[in-house]
């Protein structure tokens, strides 16, 4: 259950209202690449509209020292915003300086203000009193509908809630609803499917999720170390080695939870045209050569957890995703995922990027806008961000 109010909660009409969007998008060539987390805000800012607000947009993109830098200008959003908004988008091109006061205090309700990248100011990430009050005059209500961001203790997401009167957007309620959910009542069973380069980055997630999980399906980067734990040959794999007594831990107390590959696409080196063979992980890799992805056998190991599950929590890929053809069982397990009855969940970049490319993105019941924060639920820990919010009466 989300506790916290939300835009339904205050009344913004006639107001001016600072919104916390997580705008932090793919740029190229000056254009934006990708307009998911844009488009993920606009039930909130459409909502403030239709309400008679005036709209000041506050958000980060890239991370640049504190200092103006054009490379991580956040000018490019205006231009797909005003088109998805169906109205102009005006541009303060200073986070909290004299043109965002100026241009901030003219506004009139259906108006909207978009600021200039926050972390153009060194007192954001280090969440200073000083900077968080000056963005705060630009408002009279704090609405944070940036998700993505609501793990970071920056003076945009946590130091203005000290100012203004603050609650929750659409967007930040509904990814904080749905993953908690998933984790306090989730339908049964829950498979928990997990990828990514290394242990050691999901150490928290893994602890709070093999509780609660009925299977925990292992690929990519991180089944390897539980692999080598195991005893078993991994060539020239990434194996992550402080980890591997971290990974013998959790085989031993939940052994009966965990699957991992039972073959592996491996490769003589990390590139598309490398020489490619699969490989059982009884036979072990070959001096040499490195695990890049799971093998279909494994795929089929898979398969019948994800098809029977009630509820499904995907993050990382299951390869290297970024050079095919080790994209194909990350590819496969987006198939099986979005074909599977069960509520699925599923965070991070490179699966998410997985389905997108699979044409699969819409058969998701739940994508989450989230890297880290996403994370950081999942491991069962408290976003600032959020925890400053007001709570529901
Ligand atoms: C993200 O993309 O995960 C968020 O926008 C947060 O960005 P950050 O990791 O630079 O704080």
């Amino acid at each position: 259950m989300f506790r916290k109010k939300t835009v339904r909660d205050v009344d913004v009409e006639g107001r001016t209202v600072l919104v916390r969007v997580d705008f932090n998008v793919p740029i190229q060539d000056g254009r934006v690449a990708d307009d998911t987390r844009i488009r993920a805000t606009l039930p909130t800012l459409n909502y403030l509209l239709e309400h008679d607000a005036a709209l000041v947009l506050a958000s980060h993109l890239g991370r640049p020292k504190g200092k103006p830098d054009p490379a991580y200008s956040l000018r490019p959003v205006v231009e797909p915003l005003a088109a998805l908004l169906g109205r102009e988008v005006q541009f303060a091109t200073d986070p909290a300086g004299p043109d965002a006061r100026a241009k901030a205090a003219a506004l009139r309700p259906g108006q909207v203000l978009l600021l200039e990248n926050t972390r153009f100011d060194p007192g954001e990430t280090r969440n200073d009193p000083e900077f968080a009050r000056r963005l705060a005059s630009l408002g009279q209500i704090f609405v944070n509908d940036a998700f993505g961001t609501a793990h970071r203790l920056h003076a945009s997401t946590v130091g203005v809630a000290r100012y203004l009167p603050a609650v929750a957007g659409f967007l930040l309620a509904k990814e904080v609803e749905t993953i908690t959910r998933l984790l306090e009542a989730p339908a049964r069973p829950l498979v928990t499917i997990l990828g990514g380069a290394k242990i050691s980055d999901k150490i928290k997630v893994l602890h709070n999720l093999l509780p609660r999980a009925d299977r925990l399906l292992i690929g990519g980067g991180m089944a390897n170390t539980f692999l080598a734990a195991q005893g078993y040959r991994l060539g020239s794999s990434l194996v992550e080695t402080p980890a591997r007594e971290t990974a013998l831990v959790l085989l031993d107390t939940y052994g009966d939870k965990i699957v991992l590959p039972v073959d592996l696409i491996v490769a003589d080196r990390m590139a598309p045209d490398a020489q490619i063979r699969r490989v059982t992980v009884q036979d072990g890799v070959p001096d040499g050569w490195m695990a890049l992805d799971i093998g279909p056998e494994t795929v089929e190991r898979f398969a019948p957890f994800i098809r029977e599950a009630g509820s499904i929590i995907w993050n990382g890929p299951l390869g290297v995703f970024e050079i095919p053809p080790f994209d194909r069982g990350t590819i496969a397990i987006a198939h099986l995922v979005a074909e599977s009855p069960g509520f699925s969940l599923v965070g991070g970049g490179d699966s998410v990027a997985a389905l997108r490319q699979a044409g699969l993105a819409d058969r998701i019941d739940h994508i989450s806008t989230g890297g880290g924060a996403t994370l950081k639920l999942l491991a069962g820990e408290p976003l600032p961000a959020v925890e400053v919010l007001e709570d529901k009466a």
